[in-house]
């Protein structure tokens, strides 16, 4: 049985780049003598075009369309008596993926194309179809140089009279941006309801510190011996600590009561700088390059300086030998939707680099979670970014974090700008 699908060869003299990476854009499959062969259909005649259907001709023209124009990598191998896989034919995006030409590919197996490791894959899925006689999908992902791709694959047995898998015929779709969004699309969700329940008992735990909280202060009205004075401050002490901790929650679950009004942040930071100052201690230096125009923001104030300091206190913490911290304030117009989820739009935006120590890949893509820390359990919470995040987010902003092991990292706040007609308080 045939089971070549165009019944021609010899049209691919080139196809692809021969990197690795898959660049559709410059596959040379469009060259006028690879150009699909479609046959003109007949003139209609009592408004049919299935006239011709089953004309072999053109039955092959189309399918030699559909091959040579699909934006799936489509290919077919042929089984051969020792039930070995040998390509017989890939389409030109499958030769792009693989960044080889056809002449390199027909007659050898995908192990020889493509290397042990995709090529094994590869021949672990045809042989799935040899040995079943049944369709096989999977999804595997290969690593082409730096770049890993996922694939949906679907291999499909082309049987001979006898029933026996003599080809097989493959189709694979690229899906790596479907499956990053859908793992944004999840962390979003475990975040939202991560934000409820911290923010629910959050909420409840601050009754409860509020009702605690007026206990100690009438018996602190109550005239009391010097040492249960003391255990009372104490007392008081933690309570502000507790108090803090589900303020941060809700900050991060988004609960947390906001103002707005439109703020300076050239003043503000200005205002800061001695507190800043202080907390980074006397081994990090701090330079400020202020926008002379910045743009007033529509934020909380008190909320958005709280954010600072976290961000402060994490750039120290890089820095343990000391370093630069440097607060930069710009005015950021964003033209298209971001990944970050930063709605197109004039925003204020607030970037500290520090000198630190940088992130690896794994600790920044989980910076943000709420509770991922790599600081001892006495110093740190892992609710830092998390908080700042929430408070941002909340205001109509977003974040922005860029960091590289042994580079620095600079976090970078985007705040909305406020209307033009408000007046600038703070
Ligand atoms: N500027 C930075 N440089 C290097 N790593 C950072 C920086 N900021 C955050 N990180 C990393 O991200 C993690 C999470 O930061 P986050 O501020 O949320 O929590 P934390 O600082 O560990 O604890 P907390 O802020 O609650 O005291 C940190 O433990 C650290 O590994
Ligand atoms: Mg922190």
């Amino acid at each position: 049985m045939n089971t070549n699908l165009t019944g021609e060869h010899s049209s691919y003299s080139r196809a692809g780049r021969h990197g690795y990476r898959p660049d559709l854009a410059n596959a040379d499959f469009q060259e006028p003598d690879q150009l699909p062969f479609v046959p003109p259909l007949p003139a209609r005649r009592g408004g049919h075009w299935a006239d011709r259907a089953g004309d072999a001709e053109a039955d092959a023209g189309r399918f030699r369309a559909y091959f040579n124009t699909s934006v799936d990598c489509l290919f077919h191998v042929n089984v051969t008596r020792a039930g070995n896989f040998v390509y017989e034919m890939i389409n030109p995006v499958g030769l792009a993926h693989a960044g080889t030409t056809l002449e390199r590919v027909r007659g050898r197996t995908p192990v020889q194309v493509l290397g042990a490791e995709i090529g094994g894959v590869i021949t672990e899925g045809l042989r799935q179809v040899r040995d079943t006689c049944r369709p096989y999908a999977y999804e595997p992902t290969f690593q082409f140089g730096s770049d890993t791709i996922v694939y949906e694959a679907l291999y499909m047995p082309l049987l001979d009279s006898g029933g026996a898998v003599v080809g097989i015929l493959g189709r694979a779709t690229d899906i790596t941006q479907r499956r990053r969004l859908e793992g944004s699309l999840r962390q979003a969700q475990k975040m939202e309801a991560l934000g409820q329940l911290a923010g629910g008992v959050a909420h409840d735990f601050n009754n409860i510190l509020a009702a605690m909280s007026s206990c100690l202060a009438l018996l602190g009205r109550r005239a009391l011996a010097t040492e249960d004075l003391a255990l009372l401050v104490e007392a008081q002490r933690t309570l502000e600590r507790g108090a803090a901790l589900t303020s941060r929650l809700l900050g991060f679950s988004r609960q947390q009561p906001l103002e707005r009004s439109p703020v300076d942040f050239n003043r503000s930071l200005a205002e800061m700088a001695m507190l800043l100052g202080r907390t980074l201690g006397r081994n990090v230096r701090i330079a400020a390059h202020c926008a002379p125009e910045l743009w007033p923001a529509l934020a909380d104030r008190n909320q958005v300086e709280l954010a600072i300091m976290n961000l402060a206190i994490n750039a120290r913490d890089a820095m343990p030998e000391g370093g630069e911290l440097t607060l930069t304030t710009r005015n950021a117009t964003i033209a298209s939707r971001q990944d970050s989820g930063l709605e197109v739009g004039d925003y204020v935006a607030i970037a500290m680099r520090n000198t630190g120590t940088g992130m690896s890949a794994e600790v920044l893509a989980r910076a943000l979670e709420p509770f991922f820390t790599t600081k001892p359990p006495s110093q740190g919470t892992g609710l830092g970014l998390s908080m700042v995040q929430g408070v941002v987010r909340q205001l109509g902003g977003g974040l922005d974090i860029v960091s590289q092991p042994g580079e620095g990292t600079c976090v970078t706040l985007y705040l909305p700008r406020a209307p033009q007609e408000a007046t600038v308080g703070g």
